[in-house]
């Protein structure tokens, strides 16, 4: 097997950028699909931390290739800022081992801006312009990385574009325009520094696969934050789902052997909507605490909860995993007792995937099946056998429940703090 799918099975935050970054010393290069800048996927190495939004987390080790895929919407300005980032902690982003899809739809100043004034804690997003640039691509007047490279054209789109949002922006949003020219200046300018890495990745892609290399496939955000399947309308605007790998890096869905499910070790949502697991006491505070759970991106505490594993069955559907890593098993320790949810009541009758409607989610009542806790610090743990009883207990409950195995164990946030049960390169 060769080529890895990693996807989040929750709602985002799952350790997706530590898993990678481990896996990536194994695989030749590695790809984003979807998703924009709203990610925030960490890295811990030794004592050095370090948080990439669009990049993929394969970047760290320097001969390995990273691609940015069509599906994903890329701010120049941020990219600029991460590459320069990187280089500056002394890692080379060069056009040599950076490639971006000519397809990426561009994010604009007044994709952030509309983000921005019609949010008002209505989805809780990351005001990024996310949203506003996936809406303006379905309705096809999408501006993309191919398009800076004829001026003409780009200003061409633009002022249609602009027209456009002005409108709204003025009239509807009560927020200040946007001004054309001073956009088109700035992103010509920014053309001459990202024009280099942009490339055909689908075409790039095959011929890596043709010859044997392995690719692993990085995705953002989680399966309950996907655009169709997720707890809509409290999601982001892409398909988080492995589904979407292939259309959203330009290669066929052959190409993926194995579709890895990272799972947090118990809930966690930043942003508005249901959760059903959710904790507001005391249990809930220490884990928000212990795990440091504040978003990588907008540094927002993110809200805690037991592990829904209604919430994992239903990724195992959406994704076809093959195998399971859960992550942030230390933060637990120090609890008598822990909970999972093994199915929610809803209207007084047991169900065992999640409803559509966010009215029934939030009506459901969770189905725990309560578990021993461990005192033992498991974070210097890196053998499978060394972990305490119950710690073992709580992975094979999971795996019995899910029917899938588990093939990585994380107990902490170093590339180091990881406990391999299977092999599935
Ligand atoms: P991602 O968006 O899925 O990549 O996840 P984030 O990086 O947003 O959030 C995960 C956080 O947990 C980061 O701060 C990681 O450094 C940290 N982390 C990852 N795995 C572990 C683990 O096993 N234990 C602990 N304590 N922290 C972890
Ligand atoms: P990673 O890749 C957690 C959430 C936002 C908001 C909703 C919509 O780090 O796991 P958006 O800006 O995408 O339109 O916001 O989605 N969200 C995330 N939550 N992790 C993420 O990414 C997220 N990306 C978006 O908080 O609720
Ligand atoms: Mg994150």
């Amino acid at each position: 097997m060769s080529n890895i799918a990693v996807i989040g099975t929750q709602w985002g935050d799952e350790g997706k950028g530590k898993i990678v970054d481990f896996l990536a010393e194994r695989a030749d290069i590695v790809v984003r699909f979807q998703g924009g800048n709203n990610a925030g996927h960490t890295i811990r190495i030794r004592e050095k931390e370090i948080i990439l939004h669009l990049i993929p987390s394969g970047i760290l080790y320097e001969e390995k290739i990273c691609m940015i895929g069509n599906g994903v919407v890329i701010d120049p300005e941020v990219l600029i800022q991460e590459i320069d980032e990187l280089e500056r902690q002394g890692i080379k982003v060069g056009p040599d081992r950076l490639f971006i899809s000519e397809k990426a739809n561009l994010i604009m100043p007044y994709h952030k801006a509309i983000d921005i004034a019609r949010e008002k804690g209505r989805i809780g997003t990351t005001g990024r312009g996310i949203g506003p640039c996936y809406e303006d691509k379905v309705a096809r007047r999408g501006i993309r990385m191919i398009d800076l490279k004829d001026p003409d054209v780009f200003m061409e789109k633009l002022e249609e574009n602009v027209r456009e949002k002005n409108f709204y922006l003025t009239q509807f949003l009560n927020a200040d325009p946007v001004d054309s020219k001073k956009i088109f200046d700035e992103y010509m300018k920014m053309a001459e520094r990202i024009l280099p890495y942009v490339r055909d990745v689908s075409v790039e892609l095959e011929n890596a696969i043709k010859k044997g290399k392995k690719v692993l496939f990085e995705g953002a955000q989680g399966t309950h934050l996907d655009i169709d399947h997720g707890t809509y309308p409290y999601v982001t605007s892409s398909n988080c789902v492995s589904g979407n790998v292939s259309s959203g890096s330009g290669i066929g869905p052959n190409h993926i052997h194995h579709i890895l499910g990272v799972v947090k070790a118990y809930t966690t949502r930043v942003g508005a909507g249901p959760f059903v697991t959710e904790l507001k006491d005391d249990v809930g505070e220490y884990i928000q605490k212990k795990g440091k759970e504040f978003g990588a991106t907008t540094g927002r505490k993110r809200r805690c909860g037991w592990l829904d594993l209604v919430l994992v069955k239903d990724s195992k559907r959406l994704n076809g995993l093959s195998s399971l890593a859960i992550t942030k098993l230390d933060v637990l320790t120090g609890l008598e007792k822990v909970k999972i949810c093994v199915g929610y009541v809803l209207n007084g009758k047991k169900i065992f995937s999640r409803p559509a409607s966010i009215k029934d989610i939030a009506k459901c009542e969770p189905i725990y099946e309560e578990l021993p806790g461990w005192n033992e610090d498991i974070s210097g743990v890196r053998e499978f056998e060394q972990l305490p009883e119950n710690v073992k207990r709580y992975i094979s409950f999971i795996e019995e429940v899910t029917e899938i195995p588990v093939s990585i164990v994380s107990v902490g946030p170093s590339r180091n703090q990881t406990i391999v049960l299977r092999n599935i390169f």
